[in-house]
């Protein structure tokens, strides 16, 4: 039987918030993971360099089976920031979950969060250390970021495969850096957390335009700076550029606004 107009529509709303939303966001925390530690990052192209860069003609499911480091980077972030931070299970019988009694028709509500911030099950649980999932099978019920039981995400799998080729593409074109004037703080959006701000970055070899901002602010209070802050910045900048370093100068300056660079760039 056809499916309805509405199913339809349910489907493509469940692809849209489960399966897009959740994966895009679980990339951007990995990105700003390795960007906090420049060491992992550094182990990650490493690792990612020697897959795809050897002249091997393996399959791209083979490749993406080696990538073992960056498997473990996904894990070590989606420990300390699940995009979705509960899940919900309604009691069709009385339950009894450690000390307490649950009657039928209550809704538990395991914190993925939480879990898997406790130090009993994970030592020193703030700290970020990929090597955590390296060679280890680790308990469905302290690690669980796509849930668990009959309602395990649908998606997981492909969901880590596909985090597994985009970051891996992404490592291997591009060097980034965080931006330093964004403070990340996590933000509820919808159903997930997420990263404040869309997660600005800025390429590791360009001069940042923040930065520059800077210079220009400090060289405005010296006049006779000014024109020559302005030449570096158009020769530091190559020619696509020029346009943003000349407009950057025009700009209230002081005025703290990262993402209009971003969406300039
Ligand atoms: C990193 C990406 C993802 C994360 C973190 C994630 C997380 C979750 C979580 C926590 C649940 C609830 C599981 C439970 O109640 O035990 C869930 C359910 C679900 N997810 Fe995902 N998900 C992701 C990607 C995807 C993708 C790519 C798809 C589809 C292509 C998808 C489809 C679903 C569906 C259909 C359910 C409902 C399963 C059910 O209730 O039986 N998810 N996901």
């Amino acid at each position: 039987m056809a499916l309805s107009d509405a199913e339809i529509r349910d489907e493509m709303i469940t692809i849209l918030l489960a399966g897009h939303e959740t994966t895009a966001t679980s990339m951007a925390w990995v990105m700003y993971r390795l960007l906090q530690h420049p060491e992992v990052l550094e182990t990650t192209r490493t690792e990612v360099a020697s897959v795809f860069g050897n002249g091997r003609q393996a399959s791209l499911a083979e490749q993406v089976a080696e990538l073992g480091y960056l498997d473990a980077v996904t894990k070590e972030t989606a420990r300390l920031h699940p995009v979705v931070p509960i899940v919900l299970r309604y009691l069709e019988a009385p339950t009894r979950i450690g000390d307490f009694d649950l009657p039928a028709g209550s809704v538990a509500v395991p914190c993925i969060y939480l879990t898997h911030r406790r130090p009993d099950v994970w030592p020193d649980p703030e700290t970020f250390r990929p090597e955590r999932f390296i060679d280890r099978r680790v308990d469905p019920y302290a690690f669980f970021p796509f849930g668990g039981g009959a309602h395990h995400c649908l998606g997981a799998a492909f969901a880590t495969y596909e985090m597994k080729i985009v970051l891996a593409r992404m490592l291997a074109r591009v060097s980034l850096r965080p931006n330093p004037v964004h403070t990340v703080r996590t933000v509820r959006r919808g159903i997930t957390f997420a990263p404040s701000g869309g997660l600005p970055v800025i390429r590791a070899a360009d001069p940042c335009p923040t930065e520059l901002r800077t210079e220009l602010q400090r060289a405005r209070r010296r006049p006779g700076r000014l024109r020559y802050q302005a030449v570096k910045g158009l020769v530091s900048f190559g020619a696509r550029r020029i346009a943003l370093s000349l407009f950057s100068s025009s700009l209230p300056l002081g005025r703290p606004d990262p993402c209009f660079f971003k969406m300039s760039l």
